[in-house]
């Protein structure tokens, strides 16, 4: 009788009904009328009163034991925790799917790298991390030339002079290590985050993003730079967006400009993004000064050139109407969610 309880016993403890008609079948065969707890008590009563009293307690304990298992997992299957366990229930909602979204910016920049590269262009980077040479000297800015306030600039490490050290102000750093580092033709994008000591605003950040653009070659005029620009906008806003040059300064450009857009909001009969003049302003650019040219160890009789630069958020506030640019940095997924559809 020990070594048929002792069987029992393990079967109960390993039985895992998939459904609640296994458990019914359960109680059936061990709680039942006809049941085994029935049999073995009707067994009982015909030992011998020494084994009585031992096994009186076993057979209790093991009555109580089926109880026991078949009240809880009725009462799980009662209130729905748990499942049938078939592997595959078809009627049961599907998990979502969670599809990733490209940021804004990326969006941006891809699109940006994507026309530049139609129109011959290649991509290029260099260090956030930037001497003063790369930043300020080889672009002309003097030294101690009021130019350089044009920059609200971080320094790393500040000695007035040469070995200052600094998170770059712009991309155009990129321009003198291409140039002092390859030979022309040079026709290159290049994207990347730049620094600024700004307070942080709606409307200014301490970092942000830009795209330099460089053309060096024999004979490269600005006819050429205005062709190139305006066939990028077109592709970038639509065709019938129109462009203005505005005279400009920059230390490093001779020539200089800013380039206008006739507004992507209003299509130019004014609104509050454009401030009610028709156009806004989307990136500086000019001939290459020919001491840049010479700085990065380039003939300026030989070669001319064009530059241009940038801002990415700009660009993407124009795109997707994002007025507070907090927004490209914090990361809210409520922000972030609303490109999704433009990954697919
Ligand atoms: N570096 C300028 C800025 O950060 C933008 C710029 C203007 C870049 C004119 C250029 C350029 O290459 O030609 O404001």
């Amino acid at each position: 009788m020990q070594a048929q309880i002792d069987q029992y016993t393990a079967e109960i403890n390993a039985f895992s009904p998939a459904n609640a008609d296994e458990l019914e079948t359960f109680r059936i065969k061990f709680l039942g009328t006809k049941g085994i707890i029935k049999d073995l008590f009707e067994q009982f009563k015909t030992v011998g009163p020494e084994e009585k009293r031992t096994f009186g307690k076993v057979l209790n304990q093991f009555k109580q034991l089926a109880e026991a298992k078949y009240n809880e997992l009725k009462e799980s299957f009662d209130s729905g925790l748990k499942t049938p366990d078939l592997g595959l229930d078809l009627t049961l909602p599907g998990d979502d799917f969670v599809v990733g979204s490209r940021h804004p910016l990326s969006l941006v920049r891809n699109e940006i790298i994507d026309i530049f590269k139609r129109l011959g262009f290649v991509v290029a980077e260099g260090p956030e991390i930037e001497d003063d040479w790369h930043n300020f000297s080889a672009l002309n800015f003097p030294e101690e030339h009021p130019a350089r306030d044009m920059q609200d600039t971080f320094f790393i490490k500040k000695n007035h002079g040469q070995d200052d050290i600094a998170l770059r102000t712009h991309t155009s750093s990129v321009q003198v290590r291409m140039m002092e580092h390859g030979k022309p033709p040079f026709r290159a994008i290049m994207p990347g985050r730049v620094y600024r000591n700004e307070a942080i605003s709606a409307r200014a950040h301490c970092f942000f993003h830009q795209v330099e653009g460089l053309y060096v070659d024999e004979n490269v005029s600005f006819s050429d730079l205005k062709q190139t620009l305006y066939q990028f906008v077109k592709e970038l806003y639509g065709e019938g967006t129109k462009v203005r040059f505005r005279p400009s300064y920059f230390p490093f450009t001779e020539p200089s400009a800013e380039m206008d857009v006739s507004c992507t909001i209003c299509g130019g009969t004014g609104c509050n993004m454009c401030k009610y003049t028709g156009w806004v302003e989307i990136l500086g650019c000019g001939m290459v000064d020919p001491n840049v040219l010479e700085n990065c160890g380039i003939d300026s009789k030989k070669y001319t050139g064009f530059a241009f630069g940038m801002g990415m958020e700009r660009i993407a506030n124009l795109k997707y109407v994002i007025r507070d640019l907090r927004l490209f940095s914090e990361n809210d997924v409520r922000f972030l969610k609303q490109f999704q559809t433009e990954m697919l």
